[in-house]
């Protein structure tokens, strides 16, 4: 028995679970006397519900009750905090809780029935009269109330940027900007909220990125311990940061239980999936300068973000200019400009997918006007510490990234200068760019029992969303106490368990695999008291550090082994178990944690057709080390590929008379499919980091996708001679 796991690929300990339809998805829990909820949705953006006539909908036999601002539960209007963990500054959206209407869709009633069928008929009977006011939802039109009320401070400024500019050899001022994005995980939101009369209680299951987010949501709205809330979500279908926050599907869901003392379940259409949250629209000014030999003489880069008329959303857009590369004069700023839409919300890389995006195409086309290669001119400005926070990097393998990419890309045996064609009709061009993306590590929770049989339970109330927690987390608690994977299993998504963060920011990983780590090696440290009292050999001098865990048994310093089930069995113990908390070390604070990547791409344009199609990609991954090559790669093939539909496709369409999404549907909010994906290599290299977390490990759910669409935007341009700034690249834009 081999158990060094860490750094294996692994396939999904709950693969088979899933490809045979037993991992039950939380739609599909069906408590006794379930009923369904049908969510109705505003038709304008802006103003107030004058009447909403729900008669005709009652009247259908199977239809228990229609939820709407009137009848809203007395104790929900008084005194109620609607905040979640991730609430922006400002009012977070409180369904049905009066006649206001804040943005087009927003959920302004609930029918309940015997079936969802029957909620869903009844719910087209539902009338609403308005009373309309005007709205607008364009941030290129609303730029005059861009606003730094609410925004969190940017990293600061330095120099004499403005002077630099001016005095530049070589410069660029240009403006990029992008579509607002739908996260659209495969499986829609939904809940299903069961109350307890006598108890005065909540089990709800809840689509979800981290159950703890929904516990306090609910606890504050129904004035609850969190005792008398349990949040189940054990598999999700994606989230990409849909699921970061609370929705409004789980509110419905558990007041109607509460309010009916019957189990409910709301369950979103795709369609309704466009109803709440998604990555701003963006708007980005970019002015850089340097000089003749490519040396950056100033940077200035300034944002528009878009956010809601009730909360300020902030992402992190600009900070990445100020740290990237070596430059003496840095402004930055970020405004927001609020329109009658939902909240945004973190998707994906926020801030970074998005301020790398402009900054990684600036930096293309000033190394274009100053006649250096792009890959030459990143490593002329190449920085060795963090330039905003003057602070070492805990590790940055970023020149080894740019020169695996290269080296396997072939990057310097590229054709350049001559515009290249693969035949008559084809355009073919090469882009690059670099990525970057925090590497965070969060307050976390892990309990661990392992028993005479030799099994290993670990438990802690994090979330497995399709990113493969479940597996690496397995890897990492079996390697620590040298036991089988086999005999260990890994329980999440319960708020019964210790306490994680959401599933975000890269950061499972590194503190839940962090944590579970430390509560595995309590566990040996309780094995190695055991055998002190039972074993035959002289431990009395010996150290928990100078023995190890393998093959089912500890090892001592001396050579010698005491198998693990043993010392269990003659200490008449059934079973030992330890929970603790891991925090982040205070000597964090001093280094400045992040992965980088670098990415290149082919692009091959049609010319007379101007479709674009990307017949390869590159991305070489400094992410820390790897726990399980075959999940990780799995994370940077899903983000390149959203890079693709970053760059060339996705753009969530808003009419502004009226503030309705008019592609919220998946037939024509385009992404890119398996049709747009051709060669993708993942490269990761190696990076050894004892500072960012006991594992090393940097977290790898968002760094994929950044740059990736800069570097094709890059290639577009090599390839045609055509800047595109406004994402996404589609086909009309290369034509005219
Ligand atoms: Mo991620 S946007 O933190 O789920």
């Amino acid at each position: 028995m081999d158990t060094a796991y860490i750094g294996k690929s692994r396939k999904r300990v709950d693969g088979v679970k899933k490809v045979t339809g037993t991992a039950t998805y939380v739609g599909e829990f069906k408590p006794n006397g379930l009923v369904h909820g049908y969510v109705v949705n505003s038709t304008i953006a802006n103003g107030k519900i004058v009447a909403i006539h729900t008669n005709k909908a009652k009247l259908i036999e199977g239809v228990l009750e229609i939820f709407t601002h009137e009848n809203l539960p007395e104790d929900l209007v008084h005194n109620v905090d609607y905040t979640d963990p991730l609430s922006p500054p400002g009012h977070p959206f409180r369904p049905l809780y009066n006649d206001n209407i804040l943005y087009n869709g927003q959920p302004i009633a609930l029918v309940v029935a015997e079936s969802f069928e029957l909620a869903r008929y009844a719910a087209g009977l539902v009338e609403v009269e308005y009373q309309v006011e005007e709205c607008s939802t364009d941030i290129m039109k609303n730029r005059d109330s861009a606003t730094s009320e609410g925004v969190e401070d940017t990293a600061p400024n330095r120099g004499n940027p403005e002077l630099a500019f001016t005095n530049a050899e070589v410069k660029i001022d240009v403006e990029y900007s992008q579509p607002r994005h739908y996260h659209n995980p495969m499986e829609p939101h939904v809940s299903i909220a069961e109350w307890d009369v006598h108890n005065k209680s909540f089990k709800i299951y809840d689509k979800v990125q981290g159950v703890n987010s929904s516990q306090k949501y609910i606890c504050g709205i129904f004035n609850l311990n969190s005792e008398k809330v349990q949040i189940l979500s054990p598999f999700v279908g994606g989230g990409f940061g849909s699921g970061l926050r609370p929705q409004y599907q789980l509110f419905l869901a558990a007041m109607a239980a509460r309010e009916l003392h019957r189990p409910v379940k709301v369950s979103l259409t795709r369609k309704q999936m466009f109803s709440f949250g998604h990555r701003p629209a963006c708007i980005q000014n970019i002015q850089l300068g340097a000089s003749k030999k490519g040396k950056l003489e100033s940077i200035i880069h300034k944002a528009y973000g878009e956010t809601s008329k009730f909360e300020k959303y902030n992402e992190t857009i600009v900070d990445w200019s100020g740290m990237m590369y070596r430059c003496d004069h840095v402004k930055l700023e970020y405004e927001l400009i609020p329109v009658n839409v939902y909240t945004p919300m973190d998707m994906r890389a926020p801030g970074g997918a998005t301020g790398m995006f402009a900054l990684e195409c600036a930096m293309d086309e000033l190394a274009v006007k100053a006649n250096i290669d792009p890959l030459e001119f990143r490593l002329i400005n190449y920085a060795n510490k963090d330039q905003n926070e003057d602070k070492p990097y805990s590790s940055k393998e970023l020149k080894e990234c740019y020169r695996q990419a290269a080296e396997h890309f072939g990057w310097l045996q590229r054709q350049t200068k001559t515009i290249e064609k693969k035949d008559d009709s084809v355009l073919v061009g090469y882009g690059m760019a670099t990525g970057c993306w925090e590497a965070m590590q969060q307050k976390s929770s892990a309990k661990a029992v392992l028993d005479s049989s030799g099994k290993l339970v670990v438990s802690s109330s994090t979330a497995d969303i399709g990113t493969g927690t479940y597996t690496v987390m397995s890897q990492i608690a079996a390697e620590t106490l040298g036991v089988s994977m086999m005999d260990v299993q890994f329980d999440l998504g319960d708020t019964s368990m210790p306490k994680a963060p959401i599933e975000g920011g890269s950061w499972t990983v590194s503190s839940v695999g962090s944590a579970v780590k430390a509560v595995c090696i309590k566990i040996k440290e309780q094995l190695v008291d055991l055998a002190k009292v039972s074993s035959n050999e002289n431990l009395d001098e010996v150290s928990y550090d100078e023995v190890s865990c393998a093959d089912g048994e500890l090892v001592l310093p001396n050579g010698k082994s005491i198998n693990i089930k043993k010392i269990l069995k003659k200490a008449a113990l059934d079973k030992i178990e330890a929970e603790n908390t891991l925090e982040p070390e205070e000597r964090q604070e001093q280094y400045s944690c992040y992965a980088h990547s670098c990415v290149m791409v082919e692009v091959n344009v049609d010319k007379d057709l101007g479709m674009i199609t990307v017949p390869r990609v590159t991305s070489a991954i400094a992410g820390g080390r790897i726990i399980n090559p075959k999940t990780a790669e799995s994370q940077i093939l899903g983000a390149i590929t959203w890079g693709i539909g970053m760059a060339l496709e996705e753009e969530g369409m808003i009419d502004d008379r009226n503030g309705r999404i008019m592609n919220a549907n998946l037939a024509e909010y385009h992404m890119a499919v398996h049709a747009d994906v051709q060669q993708l290599d993942v490269l990761f290299v190696e990076e050894h980091d004892d500072i960012v977390n006991p594992l090393g490990a940097k977290g790898l759910g968002e760094i994929g996708i950044v740059g990736v669409a800069s570097a094709i935007a890059n290639a577009v341009y090599d390839a045609t001679g055509k800047r595109v700034r406004n994402l996404p690249i589609t086909l009309d834009k290369i034509l005219v």
